[in-house]
């Protein structure tokens, strides 16, 4: 399969459906929704959306009633970077090649338009019409997984151990424990919920759960190494700022040869996990691939 291909097609139907919920920006609270669009459409890979997709298809899925789950996924995972940029948290001026939101549209507004991605997020899963053909108890666990992943317990829960680690000499095992939540978490339920989407039984949601931590850790790593490889160009964001901010990085452990062997290997390690799932996964193994592969 041609990865590249497969991944132009599905973020163009996840773009298509964003677009279609997304109010218009005339619509009010016109700046908000200005706010909003501005950081959604600024060009984003839809890595958790596809990893959704592709997860639901390995288990026989076909129906597009996944796009509304998957979507849901990138809105949250827009607030998370919206709020991630701003100057008490991450301070950053570029995001997805753009300004950072916060420098379009102020530092209220940023705040407001991630909090309102991340709300209607919720509305978007727990919509009647996004659950045809699923069984009702399945969408529930969907808004769950979304839930577990996102807040205290994930993404955001792991944004705090970030902020806590910044500039103290942390160890290896809080560096992997900040990554497998700040990024893992999100992409961890995404897989999950392409996963019970399609009927995963419990043995199949395992083995992918096991997958999805591992490219969940391989996805932040080599987001560290981007960070000191990668020119602002290439990355749509500024580089080097971790080392700026006293991050402690994988290349600050292993230099950026060794972190990216460690990446790869939980990519192998990843891929692994998929050996009973025959060629209906094989979009789930190259977007493993995809992962430490790619140049932003
Ligand atoms: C960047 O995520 C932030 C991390 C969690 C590492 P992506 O690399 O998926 O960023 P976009 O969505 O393509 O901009
Ligand atoms: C982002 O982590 C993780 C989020 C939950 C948003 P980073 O702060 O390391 O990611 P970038 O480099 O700003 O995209
Ligand atoms: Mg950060
Ligand atoms: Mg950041």
């Amino acid at each position: 399969m041609d990865i590249k291909q497969y991944l132009e097609q599905k973020r163009q139907g996840v773009d298509r459906f964003l677009d279609a919920v997304m109010p218009p920006e005339s619509e009010p609270p016109a700046n908000l929704h200005k706010a909003m669009r501005y950081s959604l459409f600024a060009g984003g890979k839809r890595v958790r959306p596809i990893l959704a997709i592709a997860a639901y298809e390995a288990l026989g899925g076909t129906a597009p009633t996944i796009l509304p789950l998957a979507s849901s996924l990138e809105l949250i995972h827009t607030y998370s970077l919206i709020h991630d940029d701003l100057p008490a948290m991450d301070n950053d001026d570029y995001r997805r090649g753009k300004l950072t939101n916060h420098k379009v549209f102020g530092e209220a507004m940023a705040i407001l338009a991630g909090d309102a991605l991340l709300t209607m997020a919720f509305d978007l899963v727990s919509r009647p019409e996004s659950a045809d053909g699923l069984d009702p108890r399945a969408q529930v666990r969907v808004i769950q997984e979304l839930a577990a992943g996102s807040g205290n317990v994930g993404m955001v829960g792991g944004q705090v151990a970030d902020i806590e680690a910044e500039g103290k000499d942390i160890d290896l095992a809080t560096l992997e424990s900040v990554h497998r939540w700040k990024t893992g978490k999100l992409i961890r339920a995404s897989v999950r919920i392409g996963a019970i989407a399609g009927g995963a039984d419990a043995d199949q949601l395992n083995r992918l759960t096991s997958y999805a931590e591992d490219i969940g850790l391989a996805f932040q790593i080599a987001d560290d190494v981007l960070n000191v490889t990668g020119t602002r160009e290439e990355l749509g964001k500024d580089a080097n700022t971790d080392a700026s901010r006293g991050k402690k990085t994988y290349p600050t452990f292993f230099g950026v040869d060794g972190a990216r062997k460690l990446a790869d290997e939980r990519v192998a390690s990843a891929i692994a996990h998929l050996n009973d799932f025959g060629p209906k996964a094989e979009s789930l193994r190259e977007l493993a691939r995809y992962i430490t592969a790619r140049k932003n």
